[in-house]
């Protein structure tokens, strides 16, 4: 039996990821401030018995540094998310992000245990040369564009980890998470599909930023969990980056459609610019497809839920927000 260290546990993935460790017999820590994610997320876990749960901060060093040789290895999930919370809170941001990942690679370092990073496709920035593979060179925008905050850390967060690789062959994985979606998302930060599931459930107006033309991939959380889990466990995959997202590609207008189709509501679509949105602080990215080959031959991993079924499972799991 493994014991897994889940940084930002309580949140949307974390605690998938928690679950679906706890089935398969293993023993699971949560760490979470529940800045963004919720005790609700995890109180359902509570009876289990090789779980437990410390809500405190990833980057309290002194904490982190007793709990790491309780673990064998560690799912780093703790961020700054959202596109919203990025934009309104520039400095958490950063520093949620860069810290935090400081204080666990450090002491995992030190023990000598296996860390996944989730990092995000929005490290490929402007980058139009779909699909995106993990050795492409990276666009990014303009620092006074708040937006790419959140790309420019995962960034370094990436490249802190395999320096740690590359200095003493600490174990690292770092997977570029694409949109992920499915139960317990909260649309609250600026996540488009549960924002857009609670409005066309309560009847109000769906809100497309911009022309809508915008596309993006859409993968269920439970494809998400089961390929970092595998990737955990993949050798193969040490000091690597790897790709997991849907390659079903639908411009954010279509989506709309879709949840109004789907969820049979009465709402009506709106635009809404950039600029009202979101302020100065913004730049947009027309496409963003994974290229899969090789999270393929790394762990054999494809999605497998389509996009209107995930959307009803959302829908009919009841409000999130
Ligand atoms: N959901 C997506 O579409 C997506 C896409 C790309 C990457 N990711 C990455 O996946 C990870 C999980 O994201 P999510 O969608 O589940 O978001 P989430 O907000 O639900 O989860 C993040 C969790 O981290 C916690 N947290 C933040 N800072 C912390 C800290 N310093 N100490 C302890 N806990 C802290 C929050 O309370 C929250 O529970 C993040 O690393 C995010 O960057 C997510």
């Amino acid at each position: 039996m493994n014991t897994y260290l889940i940084t930002g546990g309580a949140g949307f993935i974390g605690s998938h990821l928690a679950e679906r460790l706890l089935e398969a017999g293993e023993r699971v820590t949560v760490l979470d401030d529940l800045s963004t994610g919720s005790w609700r997320n995890i109180a359902h876990l509570e009876r289990n018995p090789n779980f437990r749960a410390i809500i405190a901060s990833a980057d309290d060093a002194r904490l982190i540094t007793d709990e790491m040789p309780r673990h064998s290895h560690v799912f780093h999930l703790a961020s700054a998310v959202g596109v919203r919370l990025v934009v309104d809170r520039p400095v958490e941001t950063v520093q949620r992000i860069v810290r935090t990942t400081d204080v666990i690679v450090e002491a995992a370092a030190r023990y000598r245990r296996p860390v996944l990073l989730t990092s995000t496709s929005e490290v490929y920035g402007k980058l139009n040369d779909v699909p995106f593979r993990e050795d492409s060179d990276t666009i990014m925008g303009a620092t006074s564009k708040r937006r790419w905050a959140y790309a420019c850390a995962k960034a370094l967060d990436e490249f802190l980890l395999l320096a740690h690789h590359a200095q003493t062959s600490l174990p690292v994985f770092i997977v570029r998470l694409f949109n992920t979606v499915g139960v317990r998302q909260s649309g609250q930060y600026g996540m488009v599909l549960p924002s857009f599931i609670e409005a066309a459930r309560r009847g109000e107006p769906l809100q497309v930023f911009g022309n809508g033309e915008q596309t993006r991939c859409f993968c269920s959380v439970h494809d998400v969990v089961g390929g970092l889990i595998k990737i955990m466990n993949c050798p193969n995959a040490v000091g690597k980056v790897v790709n997991l997202g849907s390659q079903e590609e639908i411009s954010i207008k279509s989506l709309a459609e879709l949840v109004i189709g789907v969820t049979n509501s009465k709402s009506k679509i709106i635009y809404k610019t950039y600029q009202d949105a979101y302020g100065n602080g913004f730049d947009d990215m027309l496409r963003r497809v994974p290229c899969l080959q090789r999270a393929g031959e790394l762990i054999n991993w494809k999605p497998t839920k389509k996009l209107e079924e995930i959307i009803r499972e959302i829908y009919e799991n009841g409000s999130t927000s």
